[in-house]
């Protein structure tokens, strides 16, 4: 098997149809492409911004999740404030507590200062229950919930959030609800909302705006919470301005924005459903994912050799590899906020598709 070619190697194939990072490939809207020429214009990335962001970026923030008297720390992308998260609290976590499949680097971080890492297994279904994360949690534990999981697009019910946060109470753990995929997701519970007091929501622009290579997220939280991490924030420098403004422009155009956006991501799920399923090869795990991904199963062993078949139709995937040590050869998973043609091209590929055990 021929290793995975780097992103840098993928950057330098143009027509490539970009499905293995679920970032978002679709023309932006011009409002954010002209706050970036007018931020280059001005010449802002001659200055630092302000240590926690831009007042009204961070406004809009707390006010797109709807999370009254939260406040909210921009950060160097979602995995900025999760590296903080897992880093500056670690002397105060006993164990981080996480699901596989999920996204692994929140759990390396913690490992990396010591604290262990337990992860319950929720494949192929896609959700922990809190009866599965109380026989691996302690008393004062971190619950890393990613919501809609990425890579199977399930997302929790606001019953099965209610029972998650009864046993954070009752153990007095922390919980990171990692929310990066909420803007593509149809009835979305913040656990912030339940449990304000131990809740810490990251947020990304990576993917329902398209800014993943700006570097730009958020943590968000209630203010004296917030205040553990921003006392001495990872990045006093600030995170990077010409993005900050980008996210305005994206939040202020926010909902014609993500009709577009979500339209095109359901209508290509549905066209890599399809191509699956007249196939005869592989199935949709979650159906509907809530994300901006399908996760599809194609057999033990076979995830990666699927990836590197698609690679010479010019089709980017991943496999399941990267975030589920337990079943991630057996699933790949499409992202689906793109255009039409490399959803349509995808379709092609995988009904030539031709891959033994
Ligand atoms: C679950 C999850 N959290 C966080 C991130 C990182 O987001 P950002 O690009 O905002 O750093 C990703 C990116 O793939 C992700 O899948």
């Amino acid at each position: 098997m021929t290793a995975a070619p780097s992103f840098e190697d993928l950057l330098g194939r143009p027509g490539l149809a970009w499905m293995g990072q679920n970032t978002t490939h679709l023309e932006p809207p011009p409002e954010v492409t002209e706050a970036l020429l007018r931020s280059t214009r001005e010449r802002e990335f001659q200055l630092y911004a302000p240590a926690l962001g831009f007042s009204r970026l961070r406004e809009l923030i707390v006010r797109d999740l709807g999370l009254a008297g939260a406040d909210a720390w921009v950060t160097d992308g979602a995995v900025g404030g999760l590296h903080h998260i897992c880093t500056a609290l670690a002397t105060d976590l006993s164990r981080v507590v996480t699901t596989d499949p999920g996204w692994p680097w929140p759990g390396r971080f913690a490992g990396f200062s010591g604290t262990p890492v337990s992860t319950v297994d929720v494949y192929p279904a896609g959700k922990a229950t809190a009866a599965g994360f109380a026989e691996v949690i302690e008393p004062g534990s971190l619950i890393y919930l990613i919501d809609p999981l990425n890579p199977l697009g399930a997302r929790y019910d606001r019953a099965e959030l209610e029972a998650i946060v009864e046993l954070a109470r009752d153990t007095r753990s922390l919980i990171v609800h990692d929310c990066t995929y909420r803007h593509f997701a149809d009835g979305h519970t913040l656990v912030a909302g339940l449990y304000p007091e131990g809740t810490f929501t990251t947020y990304s622009f990576s993917k329902w705006l398209g800014l993943a290579g700006l570097r730009l997220g958020a943590v968000v939280a209630r203010p004296d919470l917030l205040a553990r991490l921003t006392k001495v924030p990872s990045n006093p420098l600030g995170a990077n301005i010409q993005a900050q403004r980008a996210a305005i422009a994206g939040l202020t155009v926010k909902e014609p924005w993500l009709e577009r956006v979500r339209a095109a991501n359901r209508r290509n799920q549905e066209i890599v459903r399809h191509a699956t399923e007249t196939s005869g090869f592989g199935s949709v795990l979650v159906w509907p994912s809530h994300g901006n991904f399908v996760a599809v199963e194609v057999g033990p062993g076979l995830a990666e050799a699927v990836c590197a078949a698609m690679l010479e139709h010019d089709v980017f995937i991943r496999p399941g590899t990267y975030q589920s040590p337990r079943s991630g050869d057996r699933f790949v998973k499409v992202s689906t906020s793109v255009p039409v043609e490399w959803a349509e091209r995808f379709a092609v590929a995988w009904a030539k598709l031709e891959v033994w055990p």
